[in-house]
C-alpha cells in the first residue's frame, strides 16, 4: 500500500487549496485554541499548520491530538484550505494555508528533547553534538546539508562535462605527507605493521595520471591528526583533482570556469574572470598573509628605507641589523580610538609575537603621542607623506624580522578590518596566490620542509638553484583564496625521477630513506610519466563560506569537537582486550592508568 505521503509539509502553498494531502513529520509545536488544536508539523522542507477541529474529526482522533507533544512523529490526512482572514503568517512559506485534518496516525512518541529544536544560540554546542540527530532537525541544518548536496552535484556535472572521471582511491594505505600526523591502523595479518589513513589522495592521483586516466576527480575523505580549529577537522572532504598534459595556465583556467559555474548555479553570483593573481611575496608584504583578505584596504607598508637614518634607535637599529620596519595607516583611527583602544592593539601585537607596537597620531602640525617625540619635523613629514596619511590617522609600526612584521601586522590588519567594520560581507572576493617558495625552513625541525608537498615542481627558471640555494626556489604552486580563507591549493608536479630524487634530497631524505618510503612511486617515474598537475579544495570550507557559517562543524553532518571527539558515539573509545591482542598492540602503563581513571570518573557520574 505504501506510506501514502503526498507532499512535504513545507512545500504546500495556496495552489494546493482544496487538495486532499497526506503529510508526515515531527510535532514542532502544539497550541490549543478554544477547543481547536493547532499543530505546527515539521519535515525537512519546513513547517505547516495542521488544524484538528472537534466538530470535524471523530472524538478518539481529537483526544489523540490532545495527547501530542513536541517531537512526536505523526502522519496526517486532511485537506488544504486557506487560513481564516487575518490569520495568515507571512514569515512562513506555508503561511497562507493550513491542513484541515480528518485523520491522525501517531507513528511514534518522543521524550522531551534536551533542547528545543529551534533554539540554537543559547544551546551549548557540546549538547548539540551529543544529540546531533536532534540538532540536524533544525531547518538551518537541513538547508546547509541541501546546499552541500547541490554543490557536490553541480561540481560533478561540470567536471563530467569537461571529461573528468570520478575514481576512488584507498583509505588503508601508506603515509602521504601533507605536513600533519598520520592516523595509523594496525594490521592484524601483518603483526607490527600499520596502514596510514590518507592525508590526501596525492600519490594515488599522480599514479592515475601515470596510468593514463588523463582527468581525475574525487570527493575524497582525508585524515589529518593535527590541532583543530574552526576551519579544521581530523577528517574532512576534499574536492580533489588531477589532469595530465597541462601547465599552470590550463589548470587555473579550468578552475576559474568551474568556480564561475558553481557560483552562478548556487548563489546566482557572477564571478569576474580571469581571477586576480598575486605573488606569495606580494601577499606577505602587503597583507602579511598567504591568504590575503582583500575585501578591505589597510595595506601594510614597508617604511624601512624612510626611517633607517632617523634618530629613533628602535627603527634605525632594526633596519641596520637586517630587520624591517613596517606599518599600517589606520585611517581616521587617530580621532576615533581612545587611548585604551590603542593600548589594546599593542597588547594584541605582543600576543601575535611582536615586542610591542609603536604608534603616532597624525595632526595638522605633524604628529602627537606615541613615538612622535623621537622624530624631527622633517622626518615626521616624510613618514606621513610616504604613508599617505591625513590628520586624524593613526599610524602603527612593528620593527622586527621581516617575517614577524608580516605576521603581526597581518593579524592586526584583520582585527582592525573587523573592528572598524570595513568588511563587506556580501562580497565574494576570490584570487590566486601564485609563485610560492618551494621550501620553508622549519626552526623546529632544523631543516627545509616542502611548502606544499614534496611532489610540487619548481619553476623551470629556478631549477638550477634546487641543490645550491633551496630557499630561493619558487614553486609552480597556486592557492585559491576566497574572502581571506584558503579554499584550495595545488601545483604542477614533478614528473621526472631525477628531479623528484633531488627534491627528496633537499628535504633531507637519504636515497635509502626515499627508496623505503616512496620507492614504488619513484619506480613509476621510470615507465613514462606524463606532465601533470592538479589541485584540491577544502570542500567543507567551501560550503562554510557559501552558507556564511563560522565553523566547518556547521556544514558537516557528524563533526568532531576541537579535541577530536565524537560526542554522540563516544569515539574514540577503549578497545576490548582481545581486539588489541589480535592486532598485536599493547598499551603503555600510562595509557592503562588513564583508561582506569576515565572508567572510574564515569562510574562516579
Ligand atoms: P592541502 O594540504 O593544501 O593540499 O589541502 C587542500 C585543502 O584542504 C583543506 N584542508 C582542510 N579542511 C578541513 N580540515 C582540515 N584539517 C584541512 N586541511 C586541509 C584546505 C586546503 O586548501 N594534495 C594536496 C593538493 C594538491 O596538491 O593537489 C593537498 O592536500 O582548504
Ligand atoms: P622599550 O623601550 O623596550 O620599553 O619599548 C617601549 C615600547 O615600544 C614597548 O612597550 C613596546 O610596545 C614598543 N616596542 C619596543 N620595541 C618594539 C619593536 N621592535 N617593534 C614594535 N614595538 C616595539
Amino acid at each position: 500500500m505504501g506510506f501514502q505521503r503526498t507532499h512535504y509539509c513545507g512545500e504546500l502553498r495556496a495552489d494546493h487549496v482544496g487538495q486532499k494531502v497526506v503529510v508526515c513529520g515531527w510535532v514542532h509545536r502544539r497550541r490549543d485554541h478554544g477547543g481547536v488544536i493547532f499543530i505546527d508539523l515539521r519535515d525537512r522542507a519546513g513547517l505547516v499548520q495542521v488544524v484538528f477541529d472537534p466538530e470535524k474529526v471523530p472524538a478518539e482522533i481529537f483526544s489523540e491530538a490532545e495527547r501530542l507533544r513536541n517531537e512526536y512523529v505523526i502522519q496526517v490526512y486532511g485537506t488544504v484550505r486557506h487560513r481564516l482572514p487575518g490569520m495568515a503568517n507571512p514569515n512562513l512559506q506555508t503561511g497562507a494555508i493550513e491542513i484541515y485534518a480528518d485523520e491522525l496516525k501517531v507513528l511514534n512518541s518522543a521524550k522531551t528533547p534536551p533542547f528545543a529544536i529551534d533554539s540554537r544560540d543559547d544551546v551549548d554546542e557540546a549538547l548539540r553534538l551529543k544529540y546531533r540527530y536532534l540538532d540536524l532537525r533544525r531547518p538551518e541544518m537541513h538547508s546547509t546539508l541541501e546546499l552541500r548536496h547541490r554543490t557536490t552535484k553541480i561540481i560533478r556535472d561540470f567536471l563530467d562535462s569537461r571529461g573528468f572521471w570520478e575514481i576512488e582511491t584507498p583509505m588503508l594505505t601508506r603515509s602521504t605527507p601533507e605536513g600533519a600526523r598520520d592516523f595509523l591502523v594496525p594490521s592484524r595479518v601483518h603483526p607490527g605493521e600499520f596502514y596510514a589513513l590518507p592525508q590526501s589522495p596525492q600519490l594515488f592521483k599522480q599514479l592515475l595520471m601515470m596510468g593514463g586516466v588523463d582527468r581525475y576527480f574525487q570527493m575524497a575523505r582525508c585524515f589529518r591528526d593535527e590541532d583543530l580549529r574552526a576551519d579544521r577537522q581530523p577528517e574532512f572532504t576534499q574536492l580533489d583533482m588531477e589532469m595530465a598534459f597541462v601547465d599552470r595556465e590550463d589548470v587555473l583556467n579550468l578552475i576559474e570556469d568551474m568556480m564561475a559555474f558553481v557560483f552562478r548555479e548556487i548563489v546566482g553570483e557572477e564571478i569576474k574572470l580571469p581571477l586576480r593573481r598575486m605573488s606569495y611575496a606580494d601577499a606577505m608584504a602587503r597583507y602579511g598573509s598567504d591568504k590575503p583578505d582583500t575585501r578591505f584596504g589597510l595595506e601594510i607598508q614597508d617604511v624601512s628605507m624612510i626611517v633607517k637614518d632617523t634618530g629613533f634607535r628602535v627603527f634605525s637599529e632594526t633596519v641596520q641589523n637586517g630587520g624591517a620596519v613596517r606599518g599600517i595607516n589606520v585611517e581616521g583611527a587617530g580621532e576615533k580610538f581612545a587611548r585604551r583602544e590603542i593600548d589594546e592593539l599593542g597588547e594584541l601585537a605582543v600576543t601575535y609575537g611582536s615586542k610591542g607596537l609603536l604608534w603616532l597620531i597624525v595632526t595638522d602640525t605633524g604628529g602627537r603621542g606615541g613615538i612622535t617625540k623621537f622624530f624631527s619635523d622633517e622626518e615626521l613629514a616624510r613618514l606621513v607623506s610616504y604613508m599617505e596619511a591625513q590628520p586624524g590617522d593613526l599610524l602603527i609600526f612593528v620593527a622586527d624580522k621581516p617575517e614577524t612584521c608580516a605576521e603581526v601586522l597581518g593579524r592586526l590588519r584583520l582585527f582592525l578590518g573587523e573592528k572598524l567594520n570595513l568588511i563587506d560581507e556580501d562580497l565574494w572576493d576570490m584570487l590566486w596566490v601564485v609563485d610560492w617558495p618551494l621550501f620553508e625552513y622549519s626552526e623546529m625541525e632544523g631543516r627545509f620542509m616542502a611548502a606544499h608537498h614534496p611532489f610540487t615542481a619548481p619553476l623551470a627558471e629556478d631549477l638550477h638553484l634546487l641543490s645550491k640555494d633551496p630557499q630561493k626556489v619558487r614553486a609552480q604552486a597556486y592557492d585559491l583564496v576566497l574572502n581571506g580563507t584558503e579554499l584550495g591549493g595545488g601545483s604542477i608536479r614533478i614528473h621526472r625521477r631525477e628531479i623528484q630524487e633531488e627534491m627528496f634530497a633537499a628535504l633531507g631524505l637519504t636515497p635509502a630513506e626515499a627508496k623505503e618510503r616512496f620507492g614504488f612511486f619513484l619506480d613509476a617515474f621510470d615507465y613514462g610519466t606524463p606532465p601533470h598537475g592538479g589541485i584540491a579544495f577544502g570542500f567543507d570550507r567551501w560550503i562554510m563560506l557559501l552558507a556564511k557559517k563560522e565553523s566547518i562543524r556547521d556544514v558537516m553532518a557528524f563533526p568532531k569537537t576541537a579535541s577530536a571527539q565524537d560526542l554522540m558515539t563516544g569515539a574514540p573509545s577503549a578497545a576490548i582486550g582481545e581486539q588489541l591482542r589480535d592486532l598485536h598492540v599493547r598499551l603503555t602503563p600510562e595509557a592503562e592508568k588513564r583508561l582506569q581513571d576515565v572508567a572510574l570518573s564515569q562510574e562516579v557520574r
